[in-house]
């Protein structure tokens, strides 16, 4: 998406260890006309696939969801992170570890949300290491659902989480590909 990369051009902000600030339009402040863009074109990827739920983790990925949820009308299930240990049975939970924020959550839904006839599309703002994307198709697979594929925001390909997923068999599109980054220049990976 052109107007994903020109976003990011125009108003990211790279800090170091390799993090991209996009609090002005993606994070934080939702740049809310932009963000209805992004559900349309989540929209028309998945436009053949019969998708039956959008499946994102709290808290960056909600308003993607919505929009996209909105677009394709369908509605959207948020993962939660959960620091105790201590799960009900009544929920589906794994284990996400965030290299970006170095702690670990157990992220959980609700048994009641996911059936073995949906077939789930995942979407999130940022897939780096591929962390919370592997631990929400772990969830979808343990309801016995299917997952049609996985949408990001922004991939950081550098990070190499979007590839692996790839080479495992799964369908991930991200809207903008970062495949280098450093103080001064972005560089995005031809799709
Ligand atoms: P991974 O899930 O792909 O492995 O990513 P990682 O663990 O590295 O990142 C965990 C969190 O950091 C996620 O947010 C992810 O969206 C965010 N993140 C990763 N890289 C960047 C980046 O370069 N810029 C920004 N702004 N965020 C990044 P989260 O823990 O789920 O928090 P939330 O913001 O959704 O609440």
């Amino acid at each position: 998406m052109k107007k994903m990369e020109d976003k990011i051009l125009a108003e990211g902000e790279i800090l170091s260890g390799g993090v991209l600030k996009v609090g002005s339009f993606l994070n934080q402040q939702i740049d809310t006309v932009f963000m209805k863009e992004i559900g349309e074109e989540i929209a028309s990827l998945y436009k053949d696939d019969e998708i039956t739920k959008i499946l994102t983790i709290e808290a960056s990925g909600i308003p993607i969801a919505v929009s996209a949820g909105f677009a394709m009308n369908l509605p959207v299930v948020y993962a939660k992170k959960n620091k105790s240990s201590n799960i009900s049975g009544d929920v589906y939970s794994t284990v996400v570890q965030s290299f970006t924020h170095g702690n670990k959550n157990n992220v959980i839904v609700n048994k009641e949300f996911i059936s073995p006839d949906d077939r789930i599309l995942i979407v999130d703002d940022f897939l780096a290491h591929g962390s919370a994307l592997t631990g929400l198709i772990e969830i979808v697979e343990m309801a016995g659902a299917t997952v049609v594929g996985c949408v990001a925001a922004i991939e950081k390909g550098f990070q190499m989480g979007g590839d692996r997923l790839r080479e495992k068999g799964y369908r991930i599109e991200s809207l903008a590909i970062i495949e280098e980054m450093d103080d001064t220049e972005i560089v995005f990976r031809e799709q």
